[in-house]
């Protein structure tokens, strides 16, 4: 009877275990999944926590069991991101990272003069790898240069394979008679290309004109070019105004024209002025006239003062204007103090 009971109550309490404590939905664990998923599971039903894809745990997956508590157990299971192999450093370039974990993407540039031989990112996948093989930088080079019409290579030192590096330079010259339009130094870019070449152009001048009371000299030639020259002359007492020699330059024309000018006739017989810093005495210096340009200067008298003082002349093309304050003596009046024997002012 006894042991009846005991069967009955104990078969009753077996039934409110089984039939009435159920587990609820597992906890959810970072990137983790359980299977199966379900809202309630009856006390003996098992559930699989395993990491995603990606991701791992220590210890791999945990099989837990719902107990008659309907409490699942502590669960231990840490999912973390599968980590790829170290991509931090590219030669010549740089990485852009936050981590080398999955799911992240890391990104590659070169430094100026390299270019990236490669994907410019790469992912770290599922399995721990990424997802492209890494690029590496290499160095910008620069085909031979193309030869402008008319010009050569003057410096051109190219590597092996006839590439240059970049940042290396040619330079050209153009022929005789043609002048350079442009810069004549090209640089090898970080494109790959050079700059700009520079443009060589046949240039001609006019034959120059003989100046006025003088002559000019050029080359015995049907035409004459870029870089001719011409040289000029006056005849006896005229002066050049401007360079002796000339240049046909690239636009066509000449560097100058140079022209004679008159020599200047003083009225003044006498007088001592200064010429390029010295005393000199004007009847004795420019005893054949005074050349076109030159600059003397004469001294004054102040009287109030009874001082001296200096103001400028210059002879141009024939003419002097000698200063209003100068005043000459007769060589008769030999008791006058000449102004360039007064102290200055
Ligand atoms: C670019 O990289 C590939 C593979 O890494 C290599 O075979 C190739 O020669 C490289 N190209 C240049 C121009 O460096
Ligand atoms: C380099 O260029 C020069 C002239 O352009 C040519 O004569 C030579 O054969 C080239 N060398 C190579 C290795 O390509
Ligand atoms: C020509 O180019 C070089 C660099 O390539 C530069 O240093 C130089 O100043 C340029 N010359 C002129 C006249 O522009
Ligand atoms: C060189 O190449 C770059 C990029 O392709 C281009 O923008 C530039 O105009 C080129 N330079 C010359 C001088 O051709
Ligand atoms: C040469 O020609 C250019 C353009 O025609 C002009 O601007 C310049 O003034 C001329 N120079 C001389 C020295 O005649």
């Amino acid at each position: 009877m006894i042991s009846l009971v005991l069967v009955l109550f104990s078969s009753f309490l077996c039934h409110v275990a089984t039939a009435g404590r159920t587990c609820p939905k597992p906890d959810e664990l970072p990137f983790s999944t359980v299977t199966p998923l379900k809202s309630f599971y009856d006390p003996g039903e098992q559930i699989v926590y395993s990491c995603q894809p990606g991701y791992v745990s220590r210890g791999g997956m945990r099989r837990f069991t719902c107990p008659l508590t309907g409490i699942w157990p502590v669960n231990t299971l840490k999912c973390t991101p599968r980590v790829c192999p170290f991509a931090g450093i590219l030669e010549n370039g740089a990485v852009r990272y936050t981590t080398f974990e999955y799911p992240n993407t890391i990104s590659f540039s070169c430094n100026t003069g390299f270019y990236l031989n490669g994907s410019s990112s790469a992912k770290c996948t599922e399995e721990g790898k990424w997802s492209v093989e890494l690029p590496v930088c290499a160095p910008v080079t620069c085909p031979p240069p193309a030869i402008p019409e008319f010009a050569t290579l003057s410096v051109y030192k190219p590597l092996a394979g006839n590439i240059s590096n970049y940042g290396s330079k040619a330079v050209f010259e153009c022929l005789p008679h043609y002048a350079m339009f442009g810069n004549d130094t090209v640089t090898c870019t970080a494109h790959g290309n050079w700059t700009t070449l520079p443009e060589c152009k046949e240039v001609k001048c006019p034959f120059p004109s003989r100046p006025d009371n003088g002559f000019v000299n050029y080359p015995a030639k049907q035409t004459l070019y870029y870089k001719d020259k011409a040289t000029y002359g006056c005849h006896d007492t005229y002066a050049l105004d401007g360079p002796q020699e000339v240049e046909c330059n690239k636009f066509g024309n000449w560097s100058a024209q140079p022209s004679c000018k008159a020599s200047c006739k003083l009225s003044v017989k006498k007088a001592t002025v200064v010429y390029e810093g010295e005393r000199v005495k004007l009847q004795e210096k420019f005893k054949d006239g005074m050349l076109h340009g030159v600059k003397v200067s004469f001294f004054c008298k102040n009287k109030e003062k009874k001082c001296s003082y200096t103001e400028d002349a210059q002879c141009i093309d024939g003419t002097i204007e000698i200063p209003k304050c100068f005043k000459e003596h007769s060589s008769l009046a030999f008791w006058k103090t000449d102004a360039s024997d007064v102290k200055p002012c």
